[in-house]
């Protein structure tokens, strides 16, 4: 397969090559309308609808030219004046570096935002909304200049099962809930553009089904494992039942196809349940498209096709792979084996010409809704972006606001943080991370507009005050291979007033093809803390870890002399900034883990295991809050604050009615009737959005303004569905309080979603019974009880 993607990488470069070692590029574009006349077809024309365009652009196609489009390096078609495409591009936190996007000439830069693991803490769907409006902005900027595409393989957001995967750090941790939240709110940044209208030429009101940027979640689904002792993602066959399956693996993939409403989802590498997620015919066509209704494109990942026949010998021949795909709904190759097999399997009769087109239908349909038929670009919505529009001070600040808003204090013995001596402070800045520039980026990063490292953060936040700052790695990267460094910063740590540790992960140990073996702080890193803290002598120290994934520092913890623990993921360009601020408490932190943090021995449990719930006759103790039945280090949720908020009033139904049983009919379309159980569809009005109401007052009752997230959970009751999760988050919103200020949290909930759990069959059912509904330690009873005309309650 090796062989196979450097030929594949070759294509690509013959495709895009002779641009790519120039300064400036042009931006190339089918339907010129000053072009050729002769080139202006039906297709071209924007008075006819998108359907018959795309079937008209179809039918002038040769049966070369259509193979041609099957993959990610598409082709041009001279004669019909259109352009080759590159799909391949990425946004995960800004525009990165990626086969589409080429950085230079008057786009050097783009914005770089935290990884999504750490904005997931700020629990802010405004916040993750506004990311990737930005995002979408400097990336149509970009593709004004010629120098990328306009489809982004981009949000990440499948769950964090598992602390060791090297891909956490892409992804909103390990909560469906929150994964499917941001899901809809990044792919509207991304595919909408703006809802403020500052720019109405950019906004493109005239037609809704026009794409900004096209987004596409993946990986479609339970992947999230990547190389982790004998196991890889291409051999990766994943067992999972239909209960982990409907209620954790595929939540967050529903509500971005349904509600996100995205126009692009991938296929991942592994087999769920014997079958290749690329060739999964239930999957992609009946529950993708027909039961969500998605009309985007599907794309595999990249050699994914490749794998069916060359890695796992699934498919005889590779042209049963691409009959495999083909029939199973996936429409574009990441790779090449579409282009190279294809005409073999439509000779052998295993597909047939009329599916080629049903694919290029939904491949056309996309370029179509950017706009990549429609004339020239800079007469287009977002045809003026530019140069100017990108790392702007606007987009920096973003980027700032978003690691400020998203880093998490995991302790603060004696309440020592912030730090208020500034004034002539001799402050040691300690460790591995302490000027760290790109490690802030994490993966799939960009170039960005500028970096602030921890070390300039402090002087910035300093600079008033007459301070002394000083430097010391203490190792050599975060590997920390060797201890020989560690006499200096013991050194530098006797000299200070007071010592910031910057520690953590890097690439090195969590990326993409590469898991952790352990959740340890690699290398002499521990041994690097502890001989830092023992020099500063009772001094203040804070420790401030960079990492994706969760990392087992209980000794610091425990240790009294490390006042303080903050955690700030890969923070993007501003990182250092934000860190600084909150030290000093120029910001108050108020993230929340948005994935639960475990102890070293938690890497006793097989990874391979996808089972979400817990097994008694075996010890498996299951996987995050919702079923994880040991003690973790910090709770997903967990994260404190300078300030002390708390809910001074919960307001909910005491009761709620299930409907008649004549009303259950469940989304799956199956009939459900059990004796104490009521299966119930949302679409069928029996149960419909916001008919169950929850009020929460917060208060601010600390010495500083600060955000707080209500995080409301539900929990069902405990004689309800076998495997039902220990509480569920159902809905979050953060706020802003004043120090004395209160405020009211309305939160609108589907019961049927909100307090529904799934059975072993994958059906979605609400159990009858007393469920509970929880902010912190505040507990609410909610009876459901079973219809009967006279009741005087209200019925869902
Ligand atoms: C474009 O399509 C419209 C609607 O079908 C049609 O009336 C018009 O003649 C077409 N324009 C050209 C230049 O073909
Ligand atoms: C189209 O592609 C062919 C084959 O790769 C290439 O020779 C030709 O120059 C391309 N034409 C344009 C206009 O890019
Ligand atoms: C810190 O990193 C920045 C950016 O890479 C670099 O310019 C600077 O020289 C570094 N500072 C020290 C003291 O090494
Ligand atoms: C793992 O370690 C933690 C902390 O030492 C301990 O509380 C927990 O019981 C251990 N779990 C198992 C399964 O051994
Ligand atoms: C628990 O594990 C045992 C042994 O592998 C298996 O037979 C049983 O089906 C499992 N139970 C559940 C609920 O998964």
């Amino acid at each position: 397969m090796k062989t196979v993607m450097v030929w594949c990488i070759l294509f690509g470069v013959l495709l895009l090559g002779i641009q790519a070692f120039g300064e400036d590029y042009k931006l190339e574009y089918a339907c010129d309308p000053d072009g050729p006349p002769n080139l202006l077809f039906p297709f071209c024309n924007t008075s006819m609808s998108d359907e018959e365009r795309v079937m008209d652009l179809i039918s002038r196609l040769n049966i070369n030219e259509k193979i041609e489009q099957l993959i990610n390096t598409a082709a041009n078609v001279s004669r019909l004046g259109i352009p080759a495409y590159q799909w391949w591009g990425e946004g995960l936190h800004g525009v990165a570096d990626s086969p589409s996007v080429h950085f230079g000439g008057s786009t050097p830069t783009a914005t770089s935002f935290p990884l999504p693991i750490l904005s997931a803490a700020s629990f802010n769907r405004h916040l993750w909304n506004r990311i990737g409006q930005v995002t979408s902005t400097e990336g149509r900027a970009i593709f004004n200049q010629g120098r990328s595409g306009i489809s982004y393989w981009s949000p990440n957001i499948n769950i964090a099962r598992d602390p060791r995967w090297g891909r956490t750090q892409e992804t909103l941790g390990e909560d469906p809930k929150v994964s499917s939240v941001y899901a809809v709110h990044f792919v509207k940044g991304l595919q909408e553009g703006d809802y403020d209208h500052s720019r109405p030429q950019d906004v493109a009101s005239e037609n809704p089904r026009r794409l900004k940027i096209s987004a596409c979640c993946k990986h479609f689904t339970a992947h999230d494992l990547d190389a982790w002792k004998d196991y890889d993602r291409n051999h990766f066959d994943a067992k999972v039942t239909q209960q982990d399956l409907e209620d954790s693996y595929n939540p967050s993939f529903k509500s971005c196809v349904k509600e996100g409403q995205s126009s692009g989802l991938m296929c991942s590498y592994n087999r769920l349940n014997g079958i290749p997620m690329c060739a999964d015919y239930e999957l992609l066509t009946l529950t993708v498209r027909n039961q969500w209704g998605f009309e985007g494109y599907i794309t595999s990942d990249c050699d994914a096709v490749a794998l069916i026949h060359d890695y796992i010998y699934y498919a005889p021949t590779p042209e049963d792979a691409v009959s495999y795909v083909m029939l199973a709904g996936m429409d574009l190759n990441c790779g090449s084996t579409l282009l190279v097999h294809s005409l073999a399997a439509l000779e052998r009769k295993l597909i047939w010409e009329g599916l080629i087109d049903m694919h290029l239908r939904n491949l056309f349909s996309v370029r179509m809704r950017l706009g990549m038929f429609d004339g020239n670009p800079s007469t287009l919505p977002y045809g003026s972006l530019g140069p100017a529009d990108i790392c702007t001070d606007a987009n920096q600040d973003l980027a700032l606001e978003a690691a400020r808003q998203s880093l998490v204090l995991l302790k603060n013995e004696k309440k020592a943080l912030p730090w208020k001596k500034m004034h002539g402070l001799k402050l040691a800045v300690i460790g591995p991370h302490a000027n760290a520039s790109i490690e802030m980026l994490g993966n799939y990063e960009g170039i960005p507009c500028k970096y602030v490292t921890p070390l300039q953060g402090f002087s910035t936040v300093l600079s008033k005050h007459s301070p002394t700052i000083i430097y010391q790695p203490g190792c050599s990267d975060a590997t920390c291979a060797d201890s020989h460094l560690i006499p200096a910063a013991e050194e530098a740590a006797e000299q200070a007033d007071a010592v910031v540790l910057m520690v953590g992960l890097s690439q090195a140990q969590e990326k993409e093809g590469r898991d952790r073996i352990s959740l340890l702080l690699p290398g002499h890193q521990q041994a690097l803390v502890s001989a830092v803290v023992e020099a500063a002598a009772g001094r203040p120290v804070v420790l401030v870890i960079l990492s994706g994934g969760p990392v087992d520092v209980s000794f610091a913890n425990e240790d009294p002399r490390i006042q303080g623990i903050v955690w700030a993921g890969y923070p993007g360009q501003a990182g250092g900034q934000a860190v600084a601020d909150a030290v000093f408490g120029l910001v108050n932190p108020g993230g929340r883990l948005p994935q639960s943090w475990y102890y070293e021995n938690y890497t006793n449990i097989d990874m391979s295991n996808m089972n979400m719930r817990p097994n008694a006759s075996t010890g498996y103790p299951g996987r995050t809050y919702r079923f994880f039945t040991g003690t973790p280090l910090y709770e997903f949720g967990y994260g404190l604050s300078y300030s002390d908020f708390s809910y001074t009033r919960f307001a909910a139904p005491q009761s709620l009615m299930a409907p008649p049983l004549r009303h259950q009919l469940c989304s799956s379309d199956k009939a459900v009737i059990k004796s104490n159980l009521y299966c119930l569809d949302r679409e069928k009005g029996a149960c419909k959005d916001s008919s169950l109401q929850v009020t929460v007052s917060v208060r601010n009752h600390g010495p500083l303004s600060g955000d707080h997230s209500v995080l409301l959970y539900s929990k069902p009751p405990s004689s309800g569905v076998d495997g039902a999760p220990l509480k569920q988050l159902v809905s979050f919103e953060r706020v802003h309080l004043e120090s004395g200020a209160e405020q009211e949290v309305v939160f609108k909930l589907n019961p049927c979603e909100d307090l529904g759990t799934v059975g072993h069959d994958g059906i979605r059912t609400v159990a009858l019974g007393v469920h509970t509904l929880m902010v912190g330690a505040v507990h609410h009873s909610l009876i459901i009880e079973e219809w009967s005309p006279g009741y005087g309650v209200e019925s869902i």
